[in-house]
């Protein structure tokens, strides 16, 4: 790796103190860095101290950039090649999520380009509250990488996660987002034909459970949803995947946020938006056990099987089509093993899809690696040769991309 340049912001927590030791394994490891302290951060450590060890001057407040065009903070936030955010406080995530640009290292983070990482320190009560895991969720789907606490005995007496990486990990995980291919590094923003554009994409089967041991599931690999996700990163598009349990690995460049049952799936649609594109290829169960029993349901010995009251899932293409953000092109999949063409015309309308990509599923196609389509849209029918998924997955990205040329 060539000397990677690295934006340091500084929160203000107790664990401040620690961005030291990570500066001087910033340094140690061949790079260059430069600090930003928030106005919390001093009360925690010194820019006498952070300027010592990364042998740069140290910034503190959007105005002491008096001269904007030597070192404006649009520059600063973008000559480095990733922003760390070290610790993040509850505050300083709210605010990223949020949008606020109020201090210079908040107006650093909105008007930067680069790849964030941030490691999130805090007490755990504020770490679990749901104001902050809804902040971690935003975060994330917009593609930066926020890093999990440490668990353990808090500065403040109490236990549990919330405490900040130690510096060595937080290391690592810069190095790998340095190693990472460049869409991954900056999504949406490389050149392609769809960079600047968020497409999410649902991909994988949903489990529902009936008891903590069993599950309502159906066969779906993911292959075509993970294939499809990835040409799409591949054409410069920041790509959110939903998926389902499935023994897939992550394609490059894209975010990954897994779920279990159709109605996490529903609410982490919903948390991604807004899309410009959404393409579901979830094989989403219909059907959910009414109620999840708490314990494992036992045989009563009398020979005859429980009654499982079934209650319908919500449709989640249906309701994306319905919703007042809905994506500008919304793609659905439909499997069918008969009358292909015409299940996927009807379908295509019930659901307000603008597109129905049709899967032939009367082969092998549940976890087989080829796939015959056909794509309905609101003005006709176009049938695709029998092709590997991958190939579907290119040609259908590519046909995405000319709707926004
Ligand atoms: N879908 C969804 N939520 C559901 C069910 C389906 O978002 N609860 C989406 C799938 O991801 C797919 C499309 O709807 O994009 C069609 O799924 P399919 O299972 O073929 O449709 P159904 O509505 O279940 O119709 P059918 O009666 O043919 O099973």
């Amino acid at each position: 790796m060539i000397a990677p340049r690295i934006l340091l912001i500084i929160g203000g927590g107790i664990a401040a103190y620690k961005a030291c030791e990570l500066v001087r394994l910033i340094r140690k490891g061949g790079g260059s860095v430069r600090c930003v302290l928030t106005e919390a951060a001093h009360h925690f450590v010194t820019p006498m101290s952070l300027a010592a060890l990364s042998e740069q001057e140290v910034h503190t407040s959007l105005w002491d950039l008096k001269n904007e065009t030597e070192m404006g903070h649009i520059q600063l936030s973008r000559e480095a090649d990733l922003v760390v955010v070290c610790p993040a406080t509850a505050d300083l995530m709210a605010k990223m999520a949020a949008g606020i640009a109020d201090d210079l290292a908040t107006t650093l983070l909105l008007a930067t380009d680069k790849p964030v990482l941030v490691a999130p320190a805090m007490n755990v009560r504020m770490w679990l509250h749901p104001a902050t895991q809804r902040n971690v969720a935003r975060l994330r789907a917009d593609g930066v990488t926020v890093l999990d606490p440490d668990e353990g005995a808090m500065a403040c007496g109490e236990f549990g996660p919330g405490r900040l990486p130690e510096p060595p990990f937080i290391w690592g995980e810069i190095e790998k987002a340095l190693d990472r291919p460049r869409a991954a590094l900056a999504p949406g923003i490389k050149g392609g034909a769809l960079a600047g554009r968020h497409v999410l994409v649902t991909a994988g089967p949903t489990h529902e459970p009936i008891d903590p041991v069993r599950y309502i599931a159906n066969r779906s690999s993911g292959k075509q949803g993970y294939a499809i996700a990835e040409a799409l990163a591949a054409l410069g598009a920041r790509v959110t995947l939903v998926s389902g349990p499935v023994s897939l690995p992550t394609p490059a460049g894209v975010h990954r946020i897994d779920v279990e049952s159709a109605r996490e799936m529903a609410a982490a649609v919903e948390a991604a938006l807004p899309a410009d594109v959404a393409v579901m290829v979830a094989a989403v169960a219909d059907w959910r056990a009414e109620v999840a029993a708490g314990q494992k349901i036992k045989k009563d010995g009398s020979g005859a099987p429980p009654v499982l009251p079934l209650a319908e899932n919500p449709d989640i293409l249906a309701g994306l089509a319905r919703n007042p953000r809905r994506p500008r092109l919304l793609i659905g999949f439909a499997a069918e093993t008969e009358k292909v063409v015409d299940h996927a015309i009807a379908k295509r309308a019930r659901k307000d899809a603008d597109w129905i990509v049709a899967n032939d599923v009367s082969g092998d196609v549940m976890g087989g690696d080829s796939n015959s389509i056909h794509i309905v849209t609101r003005t006709g029918v176009e049938s695709w040769e029998t092709m590997p998924k991958a190939e579907v997955a290119q040609r259908l990205a590519t046909r995405i991309a000319d709707e926004f040329a």
